[in-house]
C-alpha cells in the first residue's frame, strides 16, 4: 500500500490515509488501499476493532480527488461511485467496530467514509460537510442516505443543498459525532479508550448489535426478526455462557470469540 499506512496494537487496527499534501483526498489508489484494508478487518482474527483516520493537521479527507473527476462519462462516473460505495458498505456492514477519528476537514468522500464509519469521534476543529454542489456533483458513496439517517432529512438536506460545512459542537449537535475532544494529541488516545471497552465484550456478540442495527434502514430486511434471531443465536455461544456464569460468580468475563 502506498497511500495509506496501519498500525495493529491491542487487537485495535489504526488506519491512516496518507495524502497530507493534498489534505487526505481520495484518488484511486485510496480507494483501492482502502479496499485491502477493509479485506484485512474481515479475515485477519487479531484485529478486533479498527480506527480510520488521516495523516497531518488540516484533514481528516478533503473529499475525493477532484482531479480525476473532468472529462468522465455518466459511464465512468458511475464506476468510481459504485466502486466506492461497496467499499463504504463494507466498512458499515463489517462485524467488527470501525470508527472515524476526525480532525480538520471531513468533506464530500470524507464526511461519507466517516458516516460509513459505525460511529465517529473527533476533535474541536473538525468541520464536517458535503460540498459537491459547488462543484455540480452530488455524493456519490452513500452521502445523501447516511447523512439523513445520521441528522434527519432537514439538516441533512440543507447542508447537502448548501454544501456548508458545519463545525465539531454543530456536528455533536447533531449527533453526526459521539465525542468531542479538544486537542489532536486527544483524539486517538479517547478511541482507543471507546474501543478498548467494547473489545472487552463478547465479540460475537457485538457482530450481531451491529447486523441488527444496521438492518434499521434496510428496507428489505426485518430488524426486529434479525434481533430475535441474533438474541436467540447467542444462547448457543462459549461466549454467552461465560458472560453469563461470570456474572453469577461476579467476577469479570473473559470472552473467545466462540
Ligand atoms: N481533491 C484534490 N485535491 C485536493 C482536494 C480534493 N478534494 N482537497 C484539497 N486538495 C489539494 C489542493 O488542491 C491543494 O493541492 P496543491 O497544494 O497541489 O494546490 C492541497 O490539497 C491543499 O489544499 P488547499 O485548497 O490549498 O487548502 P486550503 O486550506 O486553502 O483549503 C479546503 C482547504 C478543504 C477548503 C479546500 O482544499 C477545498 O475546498 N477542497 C475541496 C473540498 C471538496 O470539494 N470536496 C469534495 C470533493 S467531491
Amino acid at each position: 500500500m502506498t497511500t495509506i499506512t496501519t498500525s495493529l496494537e491491542n487487537n485495535i487496527l489504526t488506519v491512516t490515509i496518507n495524502r497530507p499534501d493534498k489534505l487526505n483526498a481520495i484518488n484511486k489508489d485510496v480507494m483501492s488501499d482502502l479496499d485491502s484494508v477493509v479485506n484485512e478487518i474481515y479475515i485477519n482474527k487479531e484485529i478486533r476493532s479498527a480506527v480510520i483516520t488521516g495523516s497531518g493537521q488540516k484533514a481528516f479527507i478533503a473529499g475525493a480527488d477532484i482531479t480525476e473527476f473532468l472529462g468522465l462519462s455518466a459511464e465512468e462516473g458511475m464506476a468510481i461511485a459504485k466502486k466506492g460505495a461497496d467499499i463504504f458498505t463494507r466498512i458499515e456492514h463489517a462485524s467488527k467496530p470501525i470508527i472515524a477519528a476526525v480532525h480538520g476537514f471531513a468533506l464530500g468522500g470524507g464526511c461519507e467514509l466517516a458516516m460509513a464509519c459505525h460511529f465517529r469521534i473527533a476533535t474541536e476543529a473538525a468541520k464536517f460537510g458535503q460540498p459537491e454542489v459547488n462543484l455540480g456533483l452530488i455524493p456519490g458513496y452513500g452521502g445523501t442516505q447516511r447523512l439523513v439517517q445520521l441528522v434527519g432529512k432537514g439538516r441533512a438536506l440543507e447542508l447537502l443543498m448548501s454544501g456548508a460545512m458545519i463545525d465539531a459542537k454543530t456536528a455533536h449537535q447533531y449527533g453526526l459525532v459521539n465525542h468531542v475532544v479538544a486537542t489532536q494529541e486527544e483524539l486517538l488516545p479517547k478511541c482507543y479508550e471507546v474501543l478498548g471497552v467494547i473489545n472487552s465484550k463478547a465479540p460475537l456478540a457485538i457482530a450481531k448489535v451491529i447486523e441488527a442495527a444496521n438492518a434499521v434502514y434496510n428496507e428489505a430486511k426485518n430488524g426486529h426478526h434479525i434481533e430475535l434471531e441474533g438474541f436467540a443465536n447467542c444462547f448457543v455461544t462459549e461466549d454467552m455462557k461465560e458472560g453469563t456464569t461470570a456474572f453469577l460468580e461476579k467476577r469479570k468475563a473473559v470472552f473467545t470469540g466462540k
